[in-house]
């Protein structure tokens, strides 16, 4: 794989994470799909690339998270490995990929490690996908929790809103949490819930709770590489700062082509190949 490659560099693992919580030094993650994009953020120092399913809807044009497959997670996240050097790389279980049964969620978990090269596996949910998280640790395979606003199951928190508003479901957040770390997920993801909230779940875990939407007081920030480069359907949730417009900068750049290709002032003469002219007189001799 690509990190193998440059011994020079130090590989992001579990435990430079959960050195980073400890110290206090902010961890950064982004979404990645294909590898130019990986080698950017990993040249640019980003700590974690998750290969999130939202590839379904970013970049693969379904409606949202649901239907992407394990195949085309698992054609995501090798391009990504190899892009990468120093950033571990993050593959995020698709809906249906860990729910059937233990054995399956075994075999396709290790599918992201085996065959697309990531480090680590992310799944959504609390309580009930605790037992699931301790075979994928037994079988020696590193879980990164997801809760709060969980897409894969938005239809039933109500659609795409805030969670852990009320004391209750805040309190659930956290025992949820809890059960997480205790299962031997290594880091957790917590999405959409108050800035409070956020920072109390952090406090009250060992392992790194990584932030979006849940405000500074995370040990960490992730956002969807595509909303932060403005790139995209238009759509900006709240958590979301915009770092580059590079959608109107690609609109842009493709009409200014069309109009050069259209006046002919595209292709100039330093874009194009000679032949000599004693050649080139054959040529037209010949016909
Ligand atoms: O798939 C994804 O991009 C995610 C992030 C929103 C955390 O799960």
């Amino acid at each position: 794989m690509a990190r193998e490659k440059d011994k020079a560099v130090q590989a992001v693992d579990i435990s430079s994470l959960l050195k980073m919580k400890k110290k206090g030094q902010k961890i950064t993650m982004l979404t990645a799909y294909d590898t130019p994009t990986a080698r950017m953020l990993d040249d640019a120092g980003i700590d974690v690339l998750l290969v999130g399913d939202s590839a379904a809807n970013v970049v693969l044009g379904y409606k949202d998270t649901l239907p992407v497959t394990m195949d085309e997670m698992i054609h995501h996240t090798k391009a990504v490995s190899r892009g990468v050097k120093r950033a571990m790389v993050l593959g995020d279980m698709p809906f249906m990929s860990y729910n059937i049964s233990h054995e399956d969620a075994v075999r396709n978990a290790g599918r992201f490690i085996k065959e697309g090269g990531a480090q680590a596996v992310k799944l959504e949910g609390g309580a009930h996908v605790v037992d699931t998280v301790e075979r994928l640790f037994r079988a020696g395979i590193p879980v990164v929790g997801h809760l709060g606003l969980t897409p894969q199951t938005a239809g039933m928190q109500g659609g795409y809103r805030v969670q852990g508003k009320t004391a209750a479901t805040a309190a659930r957040i956290v025992e949820d949490a809890l059960k997480l770390q205790e299962a031997g997920a290594f880091m957790l993801i917590l999405e959409c819930v108050p800035d409070r909230v956020g920072e109390h779940v952090s406090k009250a875990l060992e392992i790194p709770v990584v932030g979006i939407g849940a405000g500074p007081g995370c040990d960490g920030q992730v956002l969807v590489f595509h909303d932060m480069v403005g790139i995209g359907t238009g759509f900006s949730p709240k958590f979301v700062r915009r770092y580059a417009n590079l959608g109107q900068e690609i609109v842009e750049a493709a009409s200014r082509y069309k109009q050069d290709v259209q006046q002919g002032s595209f292709p100039a003469k330093e874009h194009c190949f000679t032949i000599k002219d004693s050649e080139f007189e054959l040529l037209v001799k010949k016909r």
